[in-house]
Protein backbone atom coordinates (compact mmCIF):
# COMPACT_ATOMS: atom_id res chain seq x y z
CA UNK A 1 0.00 0.00 0.00
CA UNK A 2 0.91 3.02 -0.47
CA UNK A 3 0.84 6.42 1.99
CA UNK A 4 1.32 10.47 0.50
CA UNK A 5 2.33 12.73 2.78
CA UNK A 6 0.89 16.05 1.25
CA UNK A 7 -0.49 18.97 2.77
CA UNK A 8 -1.99 20.94 -0.08
CA UNK A 9 -4.85 19.36 -1.02
CA UNK A 10 -5.00 20.14 -4.77
CA UNK A 11 -1.62 18.47 -4.89
CA UNK A 12 -2.66 15.27 -3.45
CA UNK A 13 -5.73 14.83 -5.46
CA UNK A 14 -3.58 14.95 -8.26
CA UNK A 15 -0.57 12.98 -7.21
CA UNK A 16 -3.50 10.46 -5.82
CA UNK A 17 -4.41 10.00 -8.90
CA UNK A 18 -1.32 8.82 -10.63
CA UNK A 19 -0.52 6.85 -7.78
CA UNK A 20 -4.00 5.17 -6.73
CA UNK A 21 -7.22 5.38 -5.70
CA UNK A 22 -6.10 3.38 -2.36
CA UNK A 23 -3.44 5.49 -1.86
CA UNK A 24 -3.75 6.91 1.97
CA UNK A 25 -2.92 10.14 2.27
CA UNK A 26 -1.74 12.17 5.33
CA UNK A 27 -1.33 15.50 6.09
CA UNK A 28 1.29 15.86 8.72
CA UNK A 29 4.46 13.91 10.12
CA UNK A 30 2.81 13.13 13.29
CA UNK A 31 -0.36 11.24 11.43
CA UNK A 32 2.77 9.27 9.21
CA UNK A 33 4.14 8.31 12.52
CA UNK A 34 0.65 6.54 13.87
CA UNK A 35 -0.23 5.59 10.43
CA UNK A 36 3.03 3.40 10.18
CA UNK A 37 3.42 2.51 13.32
CA UNK A 38 -0.15 1.07 12.91
CA UNK A 39 0.40 -0.56 9.95
CA UNK A 40 3.47 -2.17 9.75
CA UNK A 41 2.81 -3.75 6.46
CA UNK A 42 2.96 -0.34 4.28
CA UNK A 43 5.73 -0.42 1.97
CA UNK A 44 5.61 3.13 -0.01
CA UNK A 45 5.59 6.65 1.68
CA UNK A 46 5.71 9.18 -0.94
CA UNK A 47 6.15 12.75 0.20
CA UNK A 48 4.80 16.11 -1.50
CA UNK A 49 6.60 19.35 -2.58
CA UNK A 50 5.55 21.55 0.58
CA UNK A 51 7.82 19.28 2.80
CA UNK A 52 11.45 20.90 3.16
CA UNK A 53 14.60 18.81 2.59
CA UNK A 54 15.02 19.16 6.25
CA UNK A 55 11.85 17.31 7.13
CA UNK A 56 11.83 14.71 4.60
CA UNK A 57 15.51 13.39 4.88
CA UNK A 58 14.74 13.00 8.88
CA UNK A 59 11.86 11.49 8.67
CA UNK A 60 13.29 9.04 5.87
CA UNK A 61 16.77 8.63 8.06
CA UNK A 62 14.46 7.59 11.02
CA UNK A 63 12.61 4.66 9.30
CA UNK A 64 15.95 3.38 7.67
CA UNK A 65 17.14 1.55 10.05
CA UNK A 66 14.17 0.03 11.66
CA UNK A 67 11.98 -0.14 8.49
CA UNK A 68 14.68 -0.96 5.71
CA UNK A 69 12.39 -2.25 3.47
CA UNK A 70 9.79 1.13 3.59
CA UNK A 71 10.90 3.12 0.48
CA UNK A 72 10.62 6.90 0.42
CA UNK A 73 10.16 8.68 -2.58
CA UNK A 74 10.49 12.62 -3.10
CA UNK A 75 8.31 14.84 -5.11
CA UNK A 76 10.45 18.29 -5.56
CA UNK A 77 8.85 21.38 -7.55
CA UNK A 78 12.76 22.25 -9.03
CA UNK A 79 15.08 19.12 -9.46
CA UNK A 80 18.68 20.07 -7.76
CA UNK A 81 21.78 18.31 -8.02
CA UNK A 82 22.46 19.08 -4.06
CA UNK A 83 18.74 18.22 -3.30
CA UNK A 84 18.58 15.04 -4.91
CA UNK A 85 22.44 14.03 -3.34
CA UNK A 86 21.14 15.10 -0.21
CA UNK A 87 17.85 13.19 -0.36
CA UNK A 88 19.99 9.71 -1.58
CA UNK A 89 22.41 10.19 1.14
CA UNK A 90 19.18 9.84 3.63
CA UNK A 91 17.68 6.92 2.44
CA UNK A 92 15.22 8.29 -0.75
CA UNK A 93 14.81 6.23 -3.26
CA UNK A 94 13.97 7.90 -5.78
CA UNK A 95 13.49 12.16 -6.26
CA UNK A 96 10.98 13.03 -9.13
CA UNK A 97 9.96 16.26 -10.39
CA UNK A 98 6.28 17.38 -9.12
CA UNK A 99 4.92 17.93 -13.07
CA UNK A 100 5.97 14.12 -13.83
CA UNK A 101 3.66 11.63 -13.42
CA UNK A 102 4.99 9.21 -15.35
CA UNK A 103 8.00 8.98 -13.63
CA UNK A 104 6.01 9.27 -10.06
CA UNK A 105 4.26 6.29 -11.39
CA UNK A 106 7.62 4.61 -12.83
CA UNK A 107 9.00 5.44 -9.42
CA UNK A 108 6.25 4.25 -7.11
CA UNK A 109 6.32 0.42 -9.00
CA UNK A 110 10.38 0.34 -9.24
CA UNK A 111 9.90 1.05 -5.17
CA UNK A 112 6.86 -0.98 -4.18
CA UNK A 113 9.00 -3.92 -6.04
CA UNK A 114 12.23 -3.35 -4.11
CA UNK A 115 10.07 -3.48 -1.33
CA UNK A 116 8.77 -6.93 -2.07
CA UNK A 117 11.90 -8.29 -2.75
CA UNK A 118 12.93 -6.82 0.28
CA UNK A 119 10.18 -8.08 2.53
CA UNK A 120 10.99 -11.72 1.24
CA UNK A 121 13.97 -11.74 2.11
CA UNK A 122 14.23 -9.81 5.08
CA UNK A 123 11.41 -9.46 6.92
CA UNK A 124 9.22 -13.00 6.35
CA UNK A 125 12.86 -14.77 6.10
CA UNK A 126 13.37 -17.84 8.42
CA UNK A 127 16.22 -17.15 10.25
CA UNK A 128 19.28 -19.50 9.22
CA UNK A 129 20.46 -19.17 12.81
CA UNK A 130 18.64 -18.31 15.85
CA UNK A 131 19.53 -15.59 18.31
CA UNK A 132 19.36 -16.37 21.92
CA UNK A 133 17.47 -15.00 24.83
CA UNK A 134 19.26 -14.19 28.17
CA UNK A 135 16.81 -13.42 30.88
CA UNK A 136 18.16 -11.63 33.95
CA UNK A 137 16.08 -12.35 37.50
CA UNK A 138 16.31 -11.69 40.74
CA UNK A 139 12.90 -11.53 43.14
CA UNK A 140 14.96 -8.93 45.61
CA UNK A 141 14.88 -5.46 44.13
CA UNK A 142 18.03 -3.96 43.72
CA UNK A 143 20.48 -6.70 43.34
CA UNK A 144 21.61 -5.69 40.22
CA UNK A 145 19.34 -7.01 37.90
CA UNK A 146 19.43 -3.97 35.41
CA UNK A 147 23.99 -3.54 35.75
CA UNK A 148 24.01 -6.73 34.65
CA UNK A 149 21.75 -6.70 31.79
CA UNK A 150 22.76 -3.53 30.41
CA UNK A 151 26.77 -4.42 30.83
CA UNK A 152 26.28 -7.77 29.80
CA UNK A 153 24.23 -6.68 26.92
CA UNK A 154 26.76 -4.36 25.82
CA UNK A 155 29.56 -7.14 25.98
CA UNK A 156 28.14 -9.61 23.99
CA UNK A 157 28.36 -6.99 21.64
CA UNK A 158 31.97 -5.50 22.12
CA UNK A 159 33.39 -7.30 19.76
CA UNK A 160 31.41 -6.16 16.82
CA UNK A 161 30.39 -9.89 15.10
CA UNK A 162 27.43 -10.25 16.64
CA UNK A 163 23.79 -7.92 16.85
CA UNK A 164 22.25 -7.64 20.87
CA UNK A 165 18.94 -6.06 21.95
CA UNK A 166 18.19 -5.52 25.18
CA UNK A 167 14.76 -5.87 26.58
CA UNK A 168 13.12 -3.53 29.37
CA UNK A 169 10.89 -5.92 30.80
CA UNK A 170 10.71 -4.23 34.45
CA UNK A 171 7.54 -2.73 32.68
CA UNK A 172 6.42 -0.58 35.75
CA UNK A 173 9.77 0.89 37.07
CA UNK A 174 12.64 0.13 33.87
CA UNK A 175 15.56 2.38 34.28
CA UNK A 176 17.10 1.12 30.79
CA UNK A 177 16.59 4.14 29.40
CA UNK A 178 17.83 6.69 31.99
CA UNK A 179 21.03 3.89 32.62
CA UNK A 180 21.91 4.19 28.81
CA UNK A 181 20.54 7.66 28.53
CA UNK A 182 18.92 6.69 25.66
CA UNK A 183 15.66 8.91 24.48
CA UNK A 184 12.15 6.66 24.88
CA UNK A 185 11.06 8.26 21.47
CA UNK A 186 9.73 4.73 20.92
CA UNK A 187 8.72 2.01 23.52
CA UNK A 188 7.12 -0.67 23.77
CA UNK A 189 4.27 0.68 24.00
CA UNK A 190 3.98 0.97 20.15
CA UNK A 191 3.12 -2.52 20.01
CA UNK A 192 0.23 -2.15 22.06
CA UNK A 193 -1.55 0.21 19.09
CA UNK A 194 -0.19 -2.20 16.42
CA UNK A 195 -2.55 -4.70 18.11
CA UNK A 196 -3.11 -7.96 15.88
CA UNK A 197 -1.07 -6.26 12.95
CA UNK A 198 1.86 -6.78 15.05
CA UNK A 199 4.65 -8.74 13.12
CA UNK A 200 7.73 -9.28 12.65
CA UNK A 201 8.47 -6.69 10.79
CA UNK A 202 6.34 -4.58 13.30
CA UNK A 203 8.23 -5.84 16.32
CA UNK A 204 11.44 -4.40 14.45
CA UNK A 205 9.97 -1.06 14.27
CA UNK A 206 9.81 -1.12 17.94
CA UNK A 207 13.68 -1.26 18.88
CA UNK A 208 15.88 2.23 19.71
CA UNK A 209 19.41 1.85 18.27
CA UNK A 210 22.02 2.39 20.77
CA UNK A 211 25.33 1.66 19.38
CA UNK A 212 26.20 0.15 16.43
CA UNK A 213 25.37 -3.52 16.57
CA UNK A 214 23.38 -2.24 20.17
CA UNK A 215 19.88 -2.11 20.41
CA UNK A 216 16.92 -1.25 23.00
CA UNK A 217 13.33 -1.56 23.67
CA UNK A 218 12.60 0.36 26.29
CA UNK A 219 9.83 -0.08 28.80
CA UNK A 220 6.73 1.48 29.02
CA UNK A 221 6.58 5.76 29.41
CA UNK A 222 2.85 5.79 30.68
CA UNK A 223 2.62 3.10 32.78
CA UNK A 224 -1.25 2.79 32.39
CA UNK A 225 -0.07 0.73 29.12
CA UNK A 226 1.37 -1.89 31.13
CA UNK A 227 -2.07 -3.86 31.53
CA UNK A 228 -2.18 -4.07 27.76
CA UNK A 229 1.30 -5.87 27.26
CA UNK A 230 0.07 -9.21 27.89
CA UNK A 231 1.75 -12.63 27.88
CA UNK A 232 1.07 -13.15 23.96
CA UNK A 233 2.33 -9.39 23.38
CA UNK A 234 5.49 -10.43 25.41
CA UNK A 235 5.83 -13.70 23.16
CA UNK A 236 5.49 -11.82 20.19
CA UNK A 237 8.11 -9.76 20.84
CA UNK A 238 10.81 -11.88 22.22
CA UNK A 239 10.32 -14.20 19.31
CA UNK A 240 10.65 -11.55 17.01
CA UNK A 241 14.01 -10.08 18.38
CA UNK A 242 14.73 -13.29 18.53
CA UNK A 243 14.57 -13.82 15.08
CA UNK A 244 16.14 -10.44 14.56
CA UNK A 245 19.31 -10.35 17.20
CA UNK A 246 21.86 -12.91 17.94
CA UNK A 247 21.30 -11.96 21.75
CA UNK A 248 18.31 -10.61 23.18
CA UNK A 249 18.91 -10.06 26.93
CA UNK A 250 15.75 -9.50 29.10
CA UNK A 251 15.96 -7.44 32.07
CA UNK A 252 12.76 -7.74 34.80
CA UNK A 253 11.22 -6.41 37.57
CA UNK A 254 11.57 -8.81 40.89
CA UNK A 255 8.50 -10.89 40.38
CA UNK A 256 7.30 -13.57 38.57
CA UNK A 257 4.64 -11.13 36.35
CA UNK A 258 2.83 -12.61 33.51
CA UNK A 259 5.44 -10.98 30.95
CA UNK A 260 8.32 -12.24 32.84
CA UNK A 261 6.89 -15.84 33.04
CA UNK A 262 6.94 -15.70 29.23
CA UNK A 263 10.14 -15.02 29.08
CA UNK A 264 11.55 -17.81 31.23
CA UNK A 265 9.28 -19.82 29.08
CA UNK A 266 10.91 -18.32 25.79
CA UNK A 267 14.95 -17.60 27.43
CA UNK A 268 17.86 -19.95 26.25
CA UNK A 269 19.20 -18.76 29.61
CA UNK A 270 18.86 -17.45 32.94
CA UNK A 271 21.09 -15.44 35.17
CA UNK A 272 19.79 -15.12 38.48
CA UNK A 273 21.13 -12.16 40.43
CA UNK A 274 21.70 -12.47 44.43
CA UNK A 275 23.88 -10.80 47.09
CA UNK A 276 24.97 -11.18 50.07
CA UNK A 277 21.99 -10.75 52.85
CA UNK A 278 19.56 -13.17 53.69
CA UNK A 279 16.27 -11.73 51.98
CA UNK A 280 18.21 -11.84 48.91
CA UNK A 281 19.41 -15.47 49.56
CA UNK A 282 15.89 -16.32 50.90
CA UNK A 283 14.73 -15.05 47.62
CA UNK A 284 16.66 -17.00 45.51
CA UNK A 285 15.54 -19.66 46.97
CA UNK A 286 11.86 -19.37 46.62
CA UNK A 287 12.77 -18.20 43.06
CA UNK A 288 15.12 -21.99 42.07
CA UNK A 289 11.76 -23.74 44.28
CA UNK A 290 9.74 -21.99 41.68
CA UNK A 291 11.92 -22.66 38.52
CA UNK A 292 11.83 -26.39 39.70
CA UNK A 293 7.76 -26.68 40.07
CA UNK A 294 7.41 -24.70 37.01
CA UNK A 295 9.70 -27.14 35.27
CA UNK A 296 11.99 -24.52 33.91
CA UNK A 297 15.39 -26.63 33.32
CA UNK A 298 18.55 -26.47 35.77
CA UNK A 299 21.02 -26.23 32.43
CA UNK A 300 19.54 -22.63 31.85
CA UNK A 301 20.72 -21.43 36.11
CA UNK A 302 23.71 -19.73 36.08
CA UNK A 303 23.53 -18.03 39.96
CA UNK A 304 25.30 -14.91 39.95
CA UNK A 305 26.53 -13.24 42.91
CA UNK A 306 26.40 -9.71 42.81
CA UNK A 307 28.68 -7.46 45.05
CA UNK A 308 30.69 -10.52 45.84
CA UNK A 309 32.99 -8.21 48.09
CA UNK A 310 30.58 -6.70 49.93
CA UNK A 311 31.51 -7.16 54.10
CA UNK A 312 28.16 -8.80 55.01
CA UNK A 313 28.80 -11.99 57.03
CA UNK A 314 27.86 -13.68 54.24
CA UNK A 315 29.97 -15.66 52.34
CA UNK A 316 29.83 -17.16 48.46
CA UNK A 317 30.40 -20.53 50.13
CA UNK A 318 27.58 -19.97 52.47
CA UNK A 319 25.54 -19.56 49.02
CA UNK A 320 26.51 -22.33 48.22
CA UNK A 321 26.01 -24.00 51.26
CA UNK A 322 22.33 -22.79 50.88
CA UNK A 323 20.86 -23.31 47.61
CA UNK A 324 23.35 -26.57 47.05
CA UNK A 325 24.10 -25.66 43.70
CA UNK A 326 27.48 -24.26 42.04
CA UNK A 327 27.79 -20.21 41.59
CA UNK A 328 28.46 -19.52 38.38
CA UNK A 329 29.72 -16.21 38.20
CA UNK A 330 30.58 -13.54 41.12
CA UNK A 331 30.70 -9.20 40.26
CA UNK A 332 32.57 -7.77 42.72
CA UNK A 333 31.57 -4.37 45.01
CA UNK A 334 32.45 -1.00 43.52
CA UNK A 335 32.02 2.45 43.27
CA UNK A 336 32.67 2.57 40.00
CA UNK A 337 29.09 1.04 39.03
CA UNK A 338 27.21 4.10 40.49
CA UNK A 339 29.79 6.48 38.91
CA UNK A 340 28.81 4.75 35.56
CA UNK A 341 25.11 4.74 35.82
CA UNK A 342 25.44 8.68 36.94
CA UNK A 343 27.39 9.37 33.65
CA UNK A 344 24.56 7.47 31.73
CA UNK A 345 27.63 4.58 30.41
CA UNK A 346 27.82 1.17 31.72
CA UNK A 347 31.16 -0.22 32.99
CA UNK A 348 31.87 -2.12 30.29
CA UNK A 349 32.36 0.81 28.06
CA UNK A 350 33.71 3.52 30.12
CA UNK A 351 35.97 1.48 32.08
CA UNK A 352 36.09 -2.36 30.74
CA UNK A 353 39.27 -2.83 32.65
CA UNK A 354 37.87 -2.64 35.81
CA UNK A 355 37.45 -5.54 37.55
CA UNK A 356 33.30 -5.23 37.62
CA UNK A 357 34.26 -4.59 33.34
CA UNK A 358 35.78 -8.03 33.26
CA UNK A 359 33.24 -9.96 35.70
CA UNK A 360 31.06 -8.39 32.68
CA UNK A 361 33.18 -9.74 30.06
CA UNK A 362 33.74 -12.90 31.71
CA UNK A 363 29.65 -13.83 31.82
CA UNK A 364 29.32 -13.03 28.34
CA UNK A 365 32.29 -14.74 27.39
CA UNK A 366 30.11 -17.70 29.46
CA UNK A 367 27.17 -17.14 27.87
CA UNK A 368 29.02 -17.34 24.57
CA UNK A 369 30.61 -20.59 25.62
CA UNK A 370 27.41 -22.34 26.79
CA UNK A 371 25.86 -21.38 23.32
CA UNK A 372 28.22 -22.78 21.30
CA UNK A 373 28.20 -26.00 23.28
CA UNK A 374 24.07 -25.85 23.22
CA UNK A 375 24.11 -25.49 19.50
CA UNK A 376 26.58 -28.56 18.99
CA UNK A 377 24.61 -30.74 20.86
CA UNK A 378 21.33 -29.84 19.05
CA UNK A 379 22.16 -30.34 15.82
CA UNK A 380 18.93 -30.61 13.80
CA UNK A 381 18.32 -26.64 13.86
CA UNK A 382 14.42 -26.12 13.74
CA UNK A 383 13.58 -24.79 16.90
CA UNK A 384 9.66 -24.56 17.32
CA UNK A 385 9.19 -22.16 20.08
CA UNK A 386 9.69 -19.14 18.01
CA UNK A 387 6.95 -20.15 15.76
CA UNK A 388 4.61 -16.91 15.92
CA UNK A 389 6.47 -15.36 12.83
CA UNK A 390 7.51 -18.79 11.11
CA UNK A 391 7.01 -19.75 7.74
CA UNK A 392 3.59 -20.51 8.29
CA UNK A 393 2.41 -16.80 8.26
CA UNK A 394 4.35 -15.92 4.87
CA UNK A 395 1.21 -16.37 2.75
CA UNK A 396 -0.69 -13.48 4.52
CA UNK A 397 0.98 -10.23 4.56
CA UNK A 398 0.17 -9.64 7.78
N1 LIG B 1 28.57 -4.49 41.83
C1 LIG B 1 28.05 -3.38 42.32
N2 LIG B 1 28.78 -2.56 43.12
C2 LIG B 1 28.25 -1.42 43.63
N3 LIG B 1 27.01 -1.00 43.40
C3 LIG B 1 26.22 -1.76 42.63
C4 LIG B 1 26.69 -2.98 42.04
N4 LIG B 1 25.69 -3.50 41.30
C5 LIG B 1 24.65 -2.66 41.42
N5 LIG B 1 24.96 -1.61 42.19
C6 LIG B 1 24.08 -0.50 42.57
O1 LIG B 1 22.93 -1.01 43.19
C7 LIG B 1 21.78 -0.30 42.82
C8 LIG B 1 20.75 -1.26 42.26
O2 LIG B 1 21.25 -1.82 41.06
P1 LIG B 1 20.28 -2.18 39.85
O3 LIG B 1 19.43 -1.03 39.51
O4 LIG B 1 21.11 -2.78 38.80
O5 LIG B 1 19.40 -3.29 40.58
P2 LIG B 1 18.03 -3.94 40.09
O6 LIG B 1 18.04 -5.35 40.60
O7 LIG B 1 17.84 -3.73 38.65
O8 LIG B 1 16.99 -3.08 40.90
P3 LIG B 1 15.39 -3.06 40.69
O9 LIG B 1 14.87 -4.31 41.31
O10 LIG B 1 14.97 -1.83 41.42
O11 LIG B 1 15.15 -3.00 39.22
C9 LIG B 1 22.23 0.75 41.81
O12 LIG B 1 22.37 1.97 42.47
C10 LIG B 1 23.59 0.26 41.35
O13 LIG B 1 24.43 1.33 41.06
MG1 LIG C 1 16.27 -2.86 37.57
Amino acid sequence: MTVLLAENLQNSERFKMTLGESTVVIRNGRELRDHLAANPQESLVVIGPEFGLEIATQVVEYYRATRPALGFILIRSRLEVAVMSQAMQSGVREVVGTDDASALLAAAKRSLALSERMADTTVFQEPTSKGKVVLVFSAKGGCGKTTVATNVAEALGANGDKSVCIVDFDLQFGDIAVALQIEPTKTISNAIRMGDNLDLSGVRSLVLQYRPNLYALLAPVDPSDIEFITADLAEKVISGLAQTFDYVVVDSPPAFTETILKAFDLADEYLLVTTLDIPSLKNLKVTLGTLDALGMPRSKWNIIINRSTAKTGLSTQDVHDAIGLPIWATIPASQIVPTMINQGRTVVSGKPKHKVGKAMFEIARNIDKKMANSKDSSATGADHRYGVFSRAGKGGKN
